[in-house]
């Protein structure tokens, strides 16, 4: 990736003299792996892109992925389907969440979370975010009445004191579904994430920690769930095709009551996604010393609050927050400006209006709440940042020299 020092003073009042820029995209993520790109080939070349659509004897890309997944998250069982939306909607379907129930969620997450609970019909009850930007756990336990049902998300890869929390669940008999689409890879206490709730959820979205466009995962060790989740997805009376699904008489106890809700994964995508699992672990090292990088240039920043990892959690850095506690709106909006002057393109969760991915709790108005002034005031300084593996190491310092250099200005100006 390559770096220019231009002079800014051509093009921004705001920058004088010499300054760094960053030239690189935000948005690349690498490409498909070769062996990725073959197999995908021979399904095209094959045709039999349907999952159940299998020559005589052949197993199918996708039973394969699912089998492999399984392994390596160490479920019994995974379903592999359209997207991660899916697969948690798929999860609370399977748990037996309805319309007109409540289920817990994060207050601070994506959108794919409640639009999941409102695709049955169900209503969020939104639990607060702390300064680590995971979920505040004495929200948590003042809820825990409200609902049978917490859809957790690991949002931006930041796990929670994971026993406090089940500690929590496991007294008020709640059901912990984890949307981990951004911890593919993660792990808690050496336990993967997605493996401490009943259900775990992940995403293969281009975004996220493995990419075949669109598509998903779930994982369970619970044989009922399991197979009302391969019946939800649309495995007509197939299910004995899956290699990581529980044995037919399971089926048997739920076939008839089960609809069929299509969301299958394809051989397509399932072939471009079976050689980036085997390259997981590496892609989340050179993730982490990426993020590292960074995080090492952001901290020390005056003004900048960088967030603190729980010491049990080995997360995976595909990308980075950092607060911006107390600042007038108008000033991180400076800040901003100021970083996309130099090339970098950062989000920012407390903006009036919600723009590309970063609404709140309370731009999700389908669904009704109550203020939190506490994780407001949290929400409103969070900045974030995505960090595609194309970035080099040096593409990271230089990244956080200008974000530090930009954040000082503001801030000296502020005070
Ligand atoms: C936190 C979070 N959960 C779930 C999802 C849903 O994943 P998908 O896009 O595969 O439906 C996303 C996707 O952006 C996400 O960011």
């Amino acid at each position: 990736m390559s770096t220019t020092p231009i002079d800014a003073t051509a093009h921004t009042p705001h920058i004088r003299g010499m300054s760094e820029v960053f030239t690189g995209s935000f948005t690349q993520q690498e490409p498909i792996p070769e062996d990725g790109i073959e197999a995908a080939l021979a399904v095209l070349r094959h045709g039999r892109l349907h999952r159940y659509n299998v020559a005589s004897g052949e197993l199918s890309e996708t039973a394969l992925l699912e089998q492999e997944f399984a392994a390596l998250t160490g479920a019994k069982y995974a379903l592999a389907v359209a997207s991660g939306g899916y697969a948690m909607a798929t999860a609370l379907r399977a748990c037996g969440v309805k319309a007109g129930d409540k289920v817990l969620s994060n207050a601070f997450t994506l959108a794919p979370v409640p639009g999941a609970i409102a695709s049955l019909g169900a209503e969020p009850v939104f639990v607060g975010v702390t300064e680590n930007l995971t979920i505040d756990l004495d929200d948590l336990q003042a809820k825990t009445g409200q609902a049978r049902v917490l859809l957790l998300s690991h949002m931006r890869g930041h796990i929670c004191d994971m026993d406090r929390l089940m500690a929590i669940c496991d007294a008020a008999g709640i059901v912990v579904i984890e949307d981990c689409a951004h911890t593919m890879g993660a792990s808690y206490n050496g336990v993967a994430s997605g493996r401490h709730g009943v259900i775990g959820c992940y995403s293969c979205q281009t975004y996220k920690h493995v990419n075949s466009g669109e598509g998903g995962f779930l994982v369970t060790d619970d044989p009922l769930l399991a197979a009302r989740a391969v019946m939800l997805s649309g495995s007509y009376m197939l299910y004995e095709r899956h290699l990581a699904a529980p044995s037919p008489d399971v089926f048997e106890q739920i076939k008839y009551d089960t609809p069929n809700i299509s969301g299958r994964m394809d051989n397509l995508r399932a072939a471009i996604l079976r050689p980036q699992l085997q390259q997981l672990d590496a892609q989340c090292a050179a993730w982490n010393v990426r993020y590292d990088t960074l995080e090492d240039g952001l901290r020390g920043t005056p003004g900048l609050q960088v967030i603190e990892r729980e010491p049990a959690a080995h997360a995976v850095g595909s990308s980075i927050q950092f607060l911006l506690l107390d600042w007038a709106g108008d000033s991180i909006a400076e800040v901003l400006r100021r970083c996309a002057q130099r090339g970098v393109d950062l989000k920012w969760f407390g903006a009036q209006e919600p723009t590309a991915f970063t609404s709140r709790y309370d731009s999700w108005r389908y669904a009704p709440s109550t203020p939190m002034p506490a994780s407001d005031r949290i929400l409103s300084g969070i900045v974030d940042m995505r960090v595609p593996l194309t970035f080099s190491l040096d593409d990271c310092a230089l990244i956080a020299r200008i974000i530090r250099a930009e954040v000082g200005a503001v801030f000296q100006n502020q005070a």
